[in-house]
């Protein structure tokens, strides 16, 4: 694993935009895994204005989500398929036909999982996994568990999960509770992971990520068997690492 000290939020924004950038400059009909949540925010942004500029073209890309709530339609406001819209794919020129994100309405979820890991073998798999870190080691939505999930699943989003995602609800009751999350055979055959860490929340989930030994109750240490790892953490959620 490659760690990368931040400055602070903005900094680890572009630092990792640049990383987002040079994988769609050097091959741009790459496969992007995409996530969600508050941490990737400013690397889009970051990205949105390098397009604006003329810097980068996304004609040719390809985007996979993570994730995506259980019975929240993509026109809701709080789904991920909203969140993505909003905050990215509607500022850039990606190919509206190569936006992939699990069917959280999907009258069959276990269908519906086993298409998303169908489609992205069709793709070839995922050039550059881009994940955040959840207060308990989460990525994607793999809550910690006794073993690791392989496959797209539904998942029960856990108490610590659904306590952090209230604040994007107006009530705690309308969090949704459950998911459906790509599983760990796809997240770890990306060729090229990015995880993005930021802030004390993430303090302890990031040094056990790092440095704890590999086990599913924190799922991100999985990452340490992966060859190609770049983690960009600002100063506060690298404080507890040694
Ligand atoms: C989102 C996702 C989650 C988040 C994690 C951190 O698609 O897969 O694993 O990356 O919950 O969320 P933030 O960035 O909001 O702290």
């Amino acid at each position: 694993m490659k760690i990368i000290h931040a400055k602070d939020y903005n900094d680890l924004s572009r630092k990792a935009a640049n990383i987002i950038s040079a994988q769609v400059i050097l091959k741009p009909e790459s496969v992007l895994g995409l996530a969600t949540g508050s941490s990737p925010l400013g690397i889009y942004r970051q990205l949105i204005i390098w397009y604006e500029k003329g810097d980068l073209d996304f004609s040719a890309t390809t985007a996979v989500n993570l994730d995506e709530y259980c019975n929240l339609p993509p026109d809701n406001p709080q789904s991920y398929h909203a969140f993505m819209r909003q905050n990215f794919f509607d500022h850039i020129n990606i190919n509206p036909a190569r936006v992939h994100i699990p069917n959280g309405m999907a009258s069959d979820l276990e269908t519906e999982c086993r298409r998303y890991d169908q489609l992205i073998q069709s793709l070839g798999g995922i050039d550059l996994q881009l994940l955040g870190i959840g207060r308990n080691a989460h990525i994607g939505f793999n809550e910690p568990d006794s073993c690791f999930s392989k496959y797209t699943h539904k998942v029960a989003l856990s108490e610590s999960t659904i306590a952090a995602n209230t604040r994007f609800f107006d009530r705690e009751e309308d969090v949704p509770r459950q998911a459906i999350s790509m599983g760990m055979q796809a997240i770890t055959q990306a060729r090229k992971i990015l995880l993005i860490a930021s802030g004390p929340d993430k303090a302890d989930a990031l040094c056990a990520c790092c440095f704890g030994p590999v086990t599913p109750q924190v799922p991100a240490s999985i990452l340490q068997l992966h060859q190609d790892v770049t983690i960009i953490a600002d100063e506060e959620s690298l404080s507890k690492c040694p």
